[in-house]
This record gives structure tokens, C-alpha cells and sequence, in this order.
């Protein structure tokens, strides 16, 4: 999205929220690429709108766009091990970062099912820690069960070592049409449940607030 396009989506919001009156909350918010320096760009962008929420996101690695169907090919000539390595260690700066209310699909690097050996956990364990201590949130994102993957973001071991960390949590259903709105919340909703979680967030103004997942 260009930047130039902001206008035309504030408005877009503004005819949504018109619509939907007082039947549906319309949040504004804006999934964002953590891309090298662009701290200055989001620390402008914050201040553009009265936004309810930012999110960070990795879909660039060193330039690759490592979750594209067209650039598949390239993950036949990485090494795995280091593709994962590099992703985890921008998540972290990512979460350390603070510019974000929460971060999107966590281990969307697995999203073609390229995993290193063993166990993943010594992937998880030092974002967790630097997700913890920045107190941010992170999604539970249903769109991974319909992708190659076939697993929701973030695997359920990264979901239990986040929840015994205090790291909260909200269901998302990365949608990208009206369709798959709160596509599969139900199943989310139960994971979650098992993972430890009793409760999940919504945004407003930047501000969050805890429901508990037994009342969705
Ligand atoms: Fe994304």
C-alpha cells in the first residue's frame, strides 16, 4: 500500500463505520512490514490517524519476501536453519521495538512447511523473552490452517511457552475477504483454552481490553 493511499483507506473506514452505525465496532488499524530503519516511518505513521491498533509483521527477510507463492523457489536454495534464525531474530527486534500493540502470525516463516531439525523451541524461547518484556501482544492466527502449513500461527509449543511467559494473546483471522471473517474462531478459541489462555484482547484507540475467551 502506498502512502498516498492512506486518505482513500481513512476513508473507506469512515463509510464502513457510517454503515455499520452502532451494529458493529469499525476499528481502524494497519498490518506493518518491520523492514531495516523503518522506525522513523512508523513513528510518523502513529501519528497520522487515531489509529486502535498497529501491527508488526515480517514478510521480508534481507529483501525476500519468503512467504510469496511466486518466490517459492528461492526456499529450495536457503538454508533453512539460517532463514529461520535471521526471521526470529527480527521478530525479537521486532517486539523490542515498541512501536507495535501486538505482532502478527508469529512463525509465519514455517508457512511452506521449510522447518529445521528438532526441536523448535530454542527458536521460540528467545522471541518469547523479548516479546514478554516489551509487554506486547501476539495473535493466534487462524489463516495458517489454510495455507501449506496447515497450522495455525503460532504453533501450539510457541502458544504454551508464550502463555506461561504472560505474553496475551488475541485471535485473528488475518482475513482477506468479508468471507473469512472470524474464519474458524471457534477452533482458535478452544486451542487457546488448552494452551493455558483464559482471556483475549480487543483494541480501541490503542487501548486494550481483556475479555475472557468463554464469553466470544
Ligand atoms: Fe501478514
Amino acid at each position: 500500500m502506498l502512502a498516498s493511499d492512506l486518505p482513500t483507506y481513512f476513508n473507506w473506514v469512515e463509510t464502513a463505520r457510517d454503515y455499520a452505525q452502532n451494529r458493529i465496532p469499525v476499528r481502524l488499524g494497519l498490518e506493518c512490514d518491520w523492514l531495516p530503519g523503518c522506525e522513523q516511518w512508523i513513528t510518523e505513521l502513529s501519528g497520522k490517524a487515531e489509529w486502535d491498533y498497529l501491527i508488526g509483521s515480517i514478510h521480508y527477510l534481507d529483501g525476500w519476501n519468503f512467504d510469496s507463492p511466486h518466490l517459492l523457489k528461492a526456499w529450495e536454495e536457503v538454508e533453512v536453519e539460517k532463514a529461520w534464525t535471521r526471521y526470529w531474530e527480527e521478530y525479537s527486534a521486532m517486539a523490542r521495538s515498541g512501536l507495535f500493540d501486538f505482532l502478527g502470525h508469529p512463525d509465519l516463516i514455517k508457512k511452506f512447511s521449510y522447518r529445521p531439525h528438532g526441536d523448535l523451541r530454542r527458536f521460540y524461547e528467545p522471541a518469547i523473552d523479548s516479546i514478554a518484556k516489551a509487554g506486547c501482544a501476539i495473535e493466534l492466527n487462524t489463516a495458517g490452517w489454510h495455507k501449506p502449513c496447515e497450522e495455525q500461527y503460532p504453533a501450539t509449543d510457541f502458544l504454551s511457552l508464550a502463555c506461561s511467559a504472560g505474553v496475551p494473546l488475541l485471535l485473528s483471522s488475518d482475513a482477506h475477504a468479508p468471507g473469512e471473517v472470524a474464519r474458524d474462531f471457534d477452533r482458535a478459541s478452544t486451542l487457546a483454552l488448552e494452551a493455558g489462555y483464559r482471556e483475549t484482547l480487543l483494541f480501541e484507540k490503542r487501548q486494550r481490553t481483556q475479555i475472557r475467551l468463554s464469553d466470544l
